[in-house]
């Protein structure tokens, strides 16, 4: 079944979470979750859906001034986190060695993980793109409840989507280095939803802006149901 995770960033505080999630009614037959920010988790979660966070810290517990643990996502009733967003390793200085220690504590206390890992556009012109995902995947632990994420930082919020070749390629390689199932995210929309969906190794999508409105995320989780 295809997962389709919706990547709220720093949009919507309680009173829209509870919003959207009043009015979203996802088809059957694909597997969704949405992960709001912090401050909205416990009103997400008090909708029924399954909740992400979209980061979590390796240790139960400490002087971690604006980190939060698994023990906290736990107790909200938050089911997984995100690991390694691009937007973490560019403007919070994650690294493979942080996303490492993340994805292994939230695995280890239970939680779901969904890793992302991606190359930037000065890496893809350079022809390092393989090396770029071999070496930020050979930090992820192979776990049943961990999930890649292929987000090429170049089609992040940019409008410019990876062809459905390109998400393919990279897809097959991540999953021959790490068996796990890969999402791809990058400008996903209503658009061009259905023919990323359909190439053999892309098993679902992280969706950033197309997440953020009722309707337009609900016709990505149709694009994703089985024909
Ligand atoms: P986008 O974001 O869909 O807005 O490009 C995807 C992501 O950052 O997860």
């Amino acid at each position: 079944m295809a997962l389709l995770a919706a990547n709220w960033k720093m949009y919507k505080g309680p009173g829209e979470t509870r919003e959207f999630l009043a009015a979203f009614e996802p088809p059957d037959g694909v597997e969704v979750v949405i992960c709001p920010p912090f401050g909205s988790l416990g009103a997400a979660v008090a909708s029924g859906r399954t909740i992400f966070a979209q980061n979590v810290h390796w240790e139960d517990e400490g002087a971690f001034t604006g980190e939060v643990s698994t023990r906290i996502l736990l107790e909200l009733g938050v089911q997984g986190a995100i690991v390694g967003h691009s937007e973490r390793r560019q403007y919070f200085g994650e690294t493979d060695e942080t996303v490492r220690l993340r994805a292994e504590h939230a695995l280890a206390a239970g939680l779901r993980v969904i890793a992302c890992v991606g190359e930037l556009d000065e890496e893809r012109e350079r022809g390092e793109t393989e090396n770029v995902l071999r070496r930020q995947v050979s930090v992820l632990p192979e776990h049943d409840a961990l999930v890649v994420a292929y987000e090429p930082v170049w089609a992040i919020g940019t409008g410019k989507t990876a062809t459905p070749e390109i998400a393919q390629e990279a897809h097959a390689l991540i999953k021959a280095l790490l068996p796990v199932p890969v999402l791809y995210g990058g400008s996903v929309k209503p658009e061009n939803a259905a023919e990323l969906l359909a190439q053999p190794d892309v098993d679902g999508a992280l969706v950033g802006g197309a997440s953020l409105d009722v309707e337009s995320f609900t016709a990505i989780c149709q694009a994703a149901t089985p024909s």
